[in-house]
């Protein structure tokens, strides 16, 4: 049996184990000069260290604080080509929406993409993958969504499948239906619910299906559709809604049990209220809202009225270059409005729920031994430093995260 008692904790700072909502998530139990037993990659038993049970093997962390590992529940790790055009043009005034009209933002991406193979899809995401495991993520979803043709896409998930035994944290794919072809729609949203969906579902490639319901891209009944094709193929569902129009796609992902809706930088009082009053995860995604220079999502008034907020990075060429999960949780502070307790609950218990996970995010007997130890003494470090990595070691299921 592996067995480490982790000890020289100042503070471990923990949320409770599962989704929490509203002021809930501002409820943290922070025990000081703490231990921690870690036994067969599950924590047994976390409390002041003078109350520590014996244990085989002793880790001594000197004097940090000590917070669950992160969960990063939106990104689209893998992509081919770059986006610099893009960002200097964005720069320079044309708007995220307009480049993407004219066939070129995700559009651009999704050629590049589909020109690379499987080898150079791993090769390109891993040092990504990398960077958000070192700024503290130990869950990292990563969806599709830049594949021009059904082939690219399943070839997107086959990389996500080939990353994860490369690298030790969990890694969870999510097939994104991004934006429809310019001609023949309609066909295309048949063929997704009847071949891609079910190919995706029989080869086991994917958790869940997410789509984007924007003016630019599904409609909400090409979205339900799409979604309820994923029920019954026994994927959840998750949605892409209100980042630039609320056209409904968060009322669907409500009625529908989604597992969250991501973006929300549109969202008014009707769907704050539908959230509020729903188990779908309200996950915010503060690195879209600093690079497009968009209103951020209203993550405060969600909190507020009850809602469970889940923070991401949104990781991707176009919108969020983001590489840190920690910065994202450090964003959501400054941009979202969200108290450090709130963003650290919305990184790690919510965010792990954002995936249907409720193994981890938090540091309580039973859960994955995924948490981070930081460089200082004082956990709100984590929310507060911008530019340097408050993280110092990473471990993942008891073991060292090493890149
Ligand atoms: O989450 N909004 C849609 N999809 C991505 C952006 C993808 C891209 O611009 O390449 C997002 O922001
Ligand atoms: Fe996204």
């Amino acid at each position: 049996m592996a067995e480490t008692l982790f000890t020289g904790i100042s503070q471990l700072v923990t949320p409770a184990p599962g989704p929490q909502r509203g002021p809930a998530m501002r409820e943290l139990t922070v025990v000081p000069d703490a231990a921690l037993l870690v036994r067969d990659g599950l924590v047994s038993w976390v409390g002041p260290r003078r109350d520590a049970p014996a244990a085989a093997h002793l880790h001594d962390f000197g004097s940090v604080a000590v917070v669950p590992g992160l969960t990063d529940p939106h990104t689209h790790a893998v992509w081919a080509g770059d986006r610099l055009a893009d960002f200097e043009a964005r720069v320079e005034g044309v708007p995220y929406e307009t480049i993407l009209a004219r066939g070129g933002g995700i559009r651009s991406t999704m050629r590049a993409t589909a020109a690379a193979d499987e080898a150079e899809l791993v090769q390109l995401a891993l040092p990504r993958l990398r960077a958000l495991a070192v700024s503290g993520a130990t869950t990292i979803e990563v969806k599709s969504g830049y594949g021009l043709d059904f082939g690219a896409e399943i070839r997107m998930l086959r990389a996500v499948r080939a990353l994860q035994p490369i690298i030790s944290v969990t890694l969870v794919a999510t097939l994104l239906i991004h934006v429809p072809p310019q001609t023949g729609r309609t066909d295309y949203v048949q063929s997704v619910c009847g071949e891609l969906i079910p190919q995706v579902a029989r080869e086991g490639l994917a958790e869940a299906v997410d789509v984007f319901c924007e003016r630019e891209a599904f409609g909400v009944d090409e979205t339900r559709a799409i979604l309820a094709a994923a029920r019954q193929h026994g994927l959840a569902v998750k949605l892409h809604a209100d980042q630039f129009h609320a056209v409904g796609g968060t009322e669907l992902a409500c009625e529908v049990g989604a597992l969250s809706v991501d973006h929300l930088e549109a969202s008014g009082e009707a769907q704050v209220a539908a959230l509020a009053s729903s188990s779908t995860i309200a996950t915010v995604l503060p690195g879209v809202t600093l690079h497009l220079g968009l209103p951020a999502a209203p993550a405060r008034k969600l909190v507020d009225a009850g809602a469970c907020v889940a923070v991401g990075t949104d990781l991707n060429p176009g919108s969020s270059p983001l590489f840190s999960a920690g910065l994202a949780l450090a964003l959501a502070v400054r941009l979202c409005g969200l108290t450090p307790a709130e963003a650290l609950t919305a990184a790690t218990a919510n965010a792990a729920a954002a995936l249907g996970l409720n193994d981890r995010g938090a540091l309580v007997p039973g859960q994955r031994a995924d948490f981070l130890a930081l460089h200082s003494a004082d956990w709100r470090d984590l929310a507060y430093a911008l530019g340097a990595n408050p993280v110092r070691d990473v471990w993942v299921g008891g073991q060292h995260f090493k890149e």
